[in-house]
């Protein structure tokens, strides 16, 4: 199999690296002369768990290669996967712009029967224009071509994707023909051996089930955060509710942590290019608009806490905070809560000094001189009049608690994340406040 990948972000080089893994010859194409450089150097331009390592043996074994030149890349190629970004435009829908230019330039240059598979993020109607660019690139040929689109949305989660590459729970992938049906399964064969299933139909479906998760997950997030809201007011602790209704397997016990609001670069991106895909189709969908704003507020109820305790005066108070990135396992910090809490502290009179264990580069990038960094997590706390504990980085589950009260101006915490237990942390003397636990 000979495979293509156009656009070497998060999906792409994830996508290549691990077809290249199990034997296919891949080569990822970008345009961005830079970034291609620094790959076939082993420089990558993300973090993710497992993934340099697994770059740097495929490319030694020439099985990946990585090119700025679509026109040479793709020729002979049997498959060639579309990854390239769908940035929000500024109403909220999918932009395809770069999607639908890389479309042309594979009609352009094309020259045996393939199947171009969309893998970034698109709504539904995306895998007909991008048959209809094709088709005008190559309607001027002498010979006539042939070839089929595609749609396989990727379930990948951000500091787990290649194990989710490697044994997915399900593909999912929309065809229109049987020709584009058997490669598609000889692609996937190889990653089935867990006897998990790939789902193959119409191509809509399949481009719809990628927001239809990606929001019932959102949804998911949303609920317990309300629950868990509720459950401060009513003086009931989230954490039992979560298991009694998490045994229910109807229910189960998956994505019901609450928190700060979900961020990253999926959940709120998909959430809002449904609801506009919906409305300009006539339609609104009223549960997924709760789910955004739900979501917004909850980005806010740490610093609530934090107003409620100090009685409204942040003045010359430190904050330390545990966790920038939007989760553990990554750097990336895009819609991340640590943001609009780093903000409102600022703009309340308060200083922040912050450590994360992989997203520092990244918050220096965006936060600059606003706020202090920290060496390591013990030197974020030195007189800080509170720590905040963001994002559960595995490192934060059990620090040495005598040693945070020690280097603290008063114990206190507020746990974005509830990694700690109420009664643990009350006996040892911090004041402690969770999310969904009666403070
Ligand atoms: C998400 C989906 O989980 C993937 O299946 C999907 O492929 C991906 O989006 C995508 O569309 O590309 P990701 O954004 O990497 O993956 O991260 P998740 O692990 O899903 O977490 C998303 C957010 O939800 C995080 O902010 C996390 O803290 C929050 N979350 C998650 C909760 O607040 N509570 C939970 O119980 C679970």
């Amino acid at each position: 199999m000979k495979i293509a990948i156009v656009g070497t972000g998060y999906v792409g080089l994830v996508t290549g690296t691990c077809l290249a893994e199990v034997g296919m010859d891949v080569t990822c194409i970008d345009i961005d002369t830079k970034k291609i450089e620094n790959l076939k150097n082993g420089i990558l331009p993300i973090y993710e768990p497992g993934l340099e390592e697994m770059v740097l043996r495929n490319t030694r074994q020439e099985r990946l290669h990585f090119s700025d030149d679509i026109a040479t890349s793709i020729q002979d190629a049997d498959v060639a996967f579309i990854a390239v970004g769908t940035p929000p435009g500024e109403d909220g829908s999918a932009d395809l712009k770069y999607v639908l230019a890389v479309a042309r330039s594979i009609g352009k240059h094309m020259n045996n029967y393939m199947v171009v598979v969309t893998k970034s993020t698109v709504p539904v109607g995306t895998a007909r224009k991008v048959r209809a660019a094709i088709e005008e690139e190559i309607i001027l040929r002498e010979e006539p071509l042939e070839f089929d689109v595609a749609s396989n949305p990727e379930f990948l989660k951000e500091g787990a994707a290649i194990e989710d590459f490697l044994k997915p729970d399900r593909i999912v992938i929309g065809v229109e023909s049987e020709r584009a049906e058997d490669i598609m399964t000889k692609v996937y064969k190889p990653f089935l051996l867990n006897g998990h299933p790939i789902i193959f139909m119409d191509i809509p479906s399949a481009e719809m089930t990628k927001y239809a998760a990606n929001s019932m997950l959102a949804t998911k997030i949303s609920f317990m955060n309300d629950i868990a809201n509720l459950c401060e007011i009513m003086g009931a602790d989230v954490n039992m509710v979560r298991k009694g209704i998490g045994s229910d397997a109807r229910i189960g016990n998956k994505f019901i942590y609450p928190g700060i609001g979900y961020g990253g670069s999926c959940f709120p991106k998909d959430v809002k290019a449904l609801i506009k895909t919906a409305a300009e189709n006539g339609y609104e969908m009223q549960i997924l608009k709760s789910v955004e704003s739900v979501n917004e507020n909850q980005k806010s109820v740490l610093f609530n806490k934090i107003q409620r305790h100090f009685e409204g005066d942040l003045t010359g108070k430190t904050f330390a905070i545990w966790g920038l990135s939007f989760k553990p396992k990554t750097d990336d910090m895009r819609e991340a809560p640590s943001l609009v809490i780093i903000d409102k502290i600022i703009a309340a009179g308060g200083k922040v000094k912050a450590y994360d264990p992989v997203a520092m580069k990244e918050a220096q990038h965006l936060l600059g001189d606003k706020i202090e960094y920290a060496k390591d997590q013990y030197d974020a706390l030195i007189d800080a009049d509170a720590l905040l504990v963001v994002t559960e980085w595995p490192e934060f589950r059990s620090p040495n608690f005598k040693v945070v009260a020690r280097l603290m101006k008063d114990s206190i915490i507020f746990d974005g994340r509830n990694i700690y237990d109420i009664k643990e942390m009350e006996e040892s003397g911090f004041t402690y406040y969770g999310i969904g636990v009666k403070p």
